[in-house]
C-alpha cells in the first residue's frame, strides 16, 4: 500500500507477524530508462537478501519504459513483477495508467503484448479491477486479460469509480473459473470468515492479498492459516519495533505521521480507542509517543473479533 506498506514496514512486519506467501511493494511509476527517486530505490534495496519474497509493482502505459524496468529491477534480484491495472487515483488514470487501462483495452494490449515480449525470464503478474466506470466491462477486460501467461492475476472485484467503497462484486469473477493461470481475491477480506465465505463462493481462488485488513491486524494472515489470533502485547511490540525502524530513517515529523496513520488501522481492533488515539498524535518527540501509546495497548481491551472497519478509520 502506497505510503504505508514500505520497505521498513515490511521488514518488521515479518520479523513480528508474517504468514504471507510474499509481499507486494507499492507501485513504482518509473519514467523513461527506470528513472526512480533515490527513496524509492532505497525501499526497494531493503528487501534485497530478506529472507522473504518481494514482488515490486510498476504502473506504467509506455512500453518503452519497460524493458529498462525489466533490466533493472532483475538485476536488483527481483524474480517476479506486477502490473498495476487497478489504481483508482484521479491523478494516475488521467494518465491512462492505473484503471485507466481499463477503458482503453487497446492501450492494456500494446502494454501487454509488450511487457510478455520482453520480459525474459522474469514472472508477470497482474492486479485489476473489474471495469472503470461499470461491472459490466469486466467481461471484455477478462476476455483479453485472459489470453496473456500471467504467472497469477489478483482481482480487487470494485470498479474504478467506487475507489474502495461500496461493497465488493465476487460474483462477477465467476468468469474467471477457467482462468489459465491462478486468480488471487483482493478487497475486504478482513476476518477468516470473510476469506472462507468467498472459498466457497468461488472454489477455484488461489489464495488472497490482504490489504488494509492487514495493517489493521497485522495476525490476519496468520489467521487465515494457523488460526492465531491477534495479541495485544505482541502488537504492541511490533508497534514499538516498527517506531524505532522509522526513527533510524527520518525525522520525529515523518515517522510521527507514518505511525499515526498505521495505528489509526490498528485502532480498528480496540474497544473505544479515540483518547488513546488523540494523545499519541499530540505527542511532540519519538519517546512521549511510544509512553502515549500504552493508553492504546496496555489501557484499551482487544475486541474480541478484531475487524478492520473503513469508516472508523479517522477517529
Ligand atoms: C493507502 C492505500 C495505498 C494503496 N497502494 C496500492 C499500491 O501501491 N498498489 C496496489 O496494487 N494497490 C494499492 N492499494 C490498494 C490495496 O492494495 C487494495 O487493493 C485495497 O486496499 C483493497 O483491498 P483491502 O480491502 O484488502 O484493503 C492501496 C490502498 C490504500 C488504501
Amino acid at each position: 500500500m502506497e505510503g504505508i506498506t514500505d520497505g521498513v514496514y515490511r521488514r518488521v512486519f515479518h520479523e513480528y507477524f508474517g504468514g504471507a506467501d510474499k509481499y507486494f511493494a507499492p507501485f513504482l511509476s518509473p519514467s523513461g530508462d527506470f528513472r526512480i527517486t533515490h527513496r524509492e530505490k532505497r525501499q526497494l534495496l531493503c528487501d534485497l537478501g530478506a529472507p522473504y519474497t518481494v514482488v515490486p509493482q510498476l504502473l506504467v502505459r509506455e512500453t518503452e519504459t519497460l524493458a529498462p524496468a525489466f533490466e533493472k529491477l532483475g538485476g536488483f534480484g527481483f524474480t517476479e513483477i506486477n502490473l498495476n491495472l487497478g489504481c483508482p487515483s484521479g491523478t494516475v488514470t488521467a494518465k491512462g495508467k492505473g484503471a485507466g487501462l481499463l477503458r482503453d483495452l487497446d492501450a492494456l494490449r500494446r502494454l501487454l503484448d509488450a511487457a510478455f515480449r520482453l520480459r525474459g525470464d522474469m514472472r508477470l503478474s497482474a492486479k485489476t479491477r473489474i471495469g472503470f466506470a461499470s461491472a459490466d466491462e469486466w467481461p471484455r477486460i477478462w476476455g483479453a486479460l485472459r489470453s496473456y501467461p500471467f504467472a497469477e492475476l489478483i482481482v480487487h472485484p470494485r470498479t474504478r469509480e467506487e475507489y474502495y467503497r461500496g461493497g465488493t462484486h465476487p460474483e462477477a469473477m465467476e468468469t474467471c473459473g477457467d482462468a489459465p493461470f491462478p486468480v488471487f481475491y483482493n478487497g475486504d477480506v478482513f476476518s477468516p470468515a470473510d476469506a472462507q465465505a468467498l472459498e466457497e463462493k468461488l472454489g477455484f481462488l488461489s489464495g488472497f492479498m490482504l490489504g488494509r485488513g492487514l495493517v489493521a491486524n497485522p495476525s490476519l494472515a496468520l489467521e487465515l492459516r494457523f488460526g492465531e489470533g491477534l495479541q495485544a502485547q505482541k502488537l504492541k511490540a511490533f508497534h514499538a519495533a516498527l517506531t524505532c525502524a522509522y526513527a533510524e530513517e527520518m525525522p520525529f515529523q515523518g515517522l510521527h505521521g507514518r505511525m499515526c496513520e498505521i495505528v489509526s488501522y490498528m485502532s480498528c481492533c480496540f474497544e473505544n480507542p479515540k483518547k488513546a488515539l488523540k494523545a499519541m498524535r499530540k505527542a511532540r518527540d519519538a519517546r512521549e509517543y511510544l509512553e502515549r501509546s500504552e493508553l492504546l495497548f496496555d489501557g484499551c481491551p482487544l475486541k474480541e473479533e478484531p475487524y478492520f472497519d473503513p469508516l472508523g478509520l479517522k477517529v
